[in-house]
């Protein structure tokens, strides 16, 4: 059987030159673009259907084992579950948006709690498929912590290399899952630059987002899920917060490969959500140009990047999706991050509750109308950055446990 399943080879996303699949190279030889991975749509067309899904009791990510570029034994690497996530109704937030017809993919519940864990999965499986034990990591603190959990239950060796300002809760998860721990005093743009550095060096795999062409590939499965669980009737535009921009680049990946194979009729456009204090990719879009650098200060740290890595491909699908790109404060994160948790019950870190702020922002511009149908991707749990809602919150009343007291202090706290 074929390593690579039903993928046939790399295509560079910069110059459209192809490549064969191998672990040698993770981005073009030719001018260093990231690579995508190319299938056969006509063998995964016959092997995989709605009537065969429909039979499948498989309730993660692997569901859709076909349109990876992994194969082989899945049971081996199916040890937590991963994806699969719910799609939610909103809810009373229909009010508070002024907006009935969304849904809101949550991946809080993935096993590091983050979406990250989509991505980590089918790059363990590349690796440990080509013979590596050790891999090696830089990150924001999700994608670090997710490697080092799903590691932790496959027995892959791990070096973490992440900023020393990532939150403490991703470095707590980090220590706890056992991994190989550098932290560097620099941004994660310099973790990442040492992390490939180290890889060379030692002739490990690298995970990193927005390098290695696998990461993708998992982050796609969000589509698939979405796609079945709202009964093969595709949204119109999916809202993704953007970093890196792998996760975007992913989510229209997810929905091309259904649309090739037959599984759906349209595409939805999506929409690439940034801080205005990280908004190299909605900057690039917004002004009709290449992406440039900026000097990223966002609270909501997992889309806290300079130059985000997979941000061409981002770019891209953005504009061939017929989507948008859409420019959020810190403080309309946070303000979402809050009705997020207090209307609907999702405890998202501010980076997961991005997608939130970003279709609040896109309704009250008038940029979407009330017919169209959206998605917000929740990408990861508000746990892991408790600091960043510490920071905003009134300090508790603390009283003796005594019911006078009680009463003298009820009406700060309560309205009946
Ligand atoms: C919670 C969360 N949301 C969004 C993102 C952004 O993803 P990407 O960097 O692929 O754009 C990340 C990436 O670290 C993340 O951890
Ligand atoms: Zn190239």
């Amino acid at each position: 059987m074929n390593p690579y399943n039903f993928a046939t080879h790399y295509k560079c996303i910069n110059c459209s030159k192809e490549h064969p699949l191998s672990n040698d190279i993770y981005v073009c030889p030719e001018c260093n673009g990231n690579l995508d991975i190319l299938y056969n749509y006509r063998m995964i067309s016959k092997k995989l259907s709605k009537k065969i899904l429909e039979k499948r009791k498989e309730p993660s990510l692997f569901r859709y084992h076909e349109l990876y570029p992994v194969s082989g034994d899945i049971e081996k690497f199916n040890k937590l579950r991963i994806g699969f996530t719910p799609l939610y109704e909103p809810g009373r937030l229909k009010k508070i948006l002024g907006y009935n017809n969304f849904y809101i993919k949550d991946d809080t519940s993935n096993p590091s709690a983050s979406f990250k864990d989509r991505a980590s999965i089918m790059a363990i499986m590349n690796a440990s498929q080509n013979g590596h034990e050790m891999m090696v990591a830089a990150s924001t603190g999700n994608a670090a912590s997710s490697l080092a959990c799903l590691s932790a239950s496959l027995g892959m060796k791990n070096i973490i290399v992440v900023p020393r300002s990532a939150p403490r809760a991703k470095i707590s998860q980090l220590v706890m899952f056992g991994a190989n721990l550098v932290m560097v005093k620099g941004t994660y743009d310099d973790a990442f630059d040492l992390s490939v550095a180290i890889t060379k060096k030692y002739g490990l795999y690298n995970r990193n987002t927005g390098f290695n062409p696998f990461t993708r590939e998992g982050k796609k499965s969000v589509s698939f899920e979405i796609a079945e669980q709202m009964n093969w009737q595709v949204p119109d535009y999916v809202f993704v917060p953007v970093g890196d921009g792998n996760i975007i680049s992913g989510v229209w990946k997810g929905f091309r490969d259904l649309f090739e194979i037959g599984l759906i009729k349209t595409l939805p456009g999506v929409v690439a959500v940034q801080s205005d204090k990280s908004s190299a990719v909605a900057d690039a879009f917004l002004e009709e140009r290449n992406i440039e650098p900026v000097k990223a200060t966002t609270i909501a740290d997992s889309i806290s990047v300079n130059r985000p890595k997979d941000g061409e491909a981002a770019l891209r699908s953005v504009i061939d999706s017929k989507g948008f790109a859409i420019k959020v404060s810190d403080e309309e994160i946070l303000d979402y991050q809050k009705k997020l948790a207090q209307h609907r019950g999702i405890f998202a870190e501010p980076s997961g509750a991005a997608s939130l702020a970003g279709l609040a922002r896109a309704l009250k511009k008038k940029m979407i109308d009330a017919g169209k149908k959206s998605v917000i991707l929740v990408t990861g749990s508000g746990l892991k950055d408790i600091d960043a809602v510490m920071k905003g919150m009134k300090e508790p009343v603390i009283i003796r446990p005594d019911i006078t007291d009680f009463d003298k202090i009820k009406e700060k706290i309560i309205t009946f």
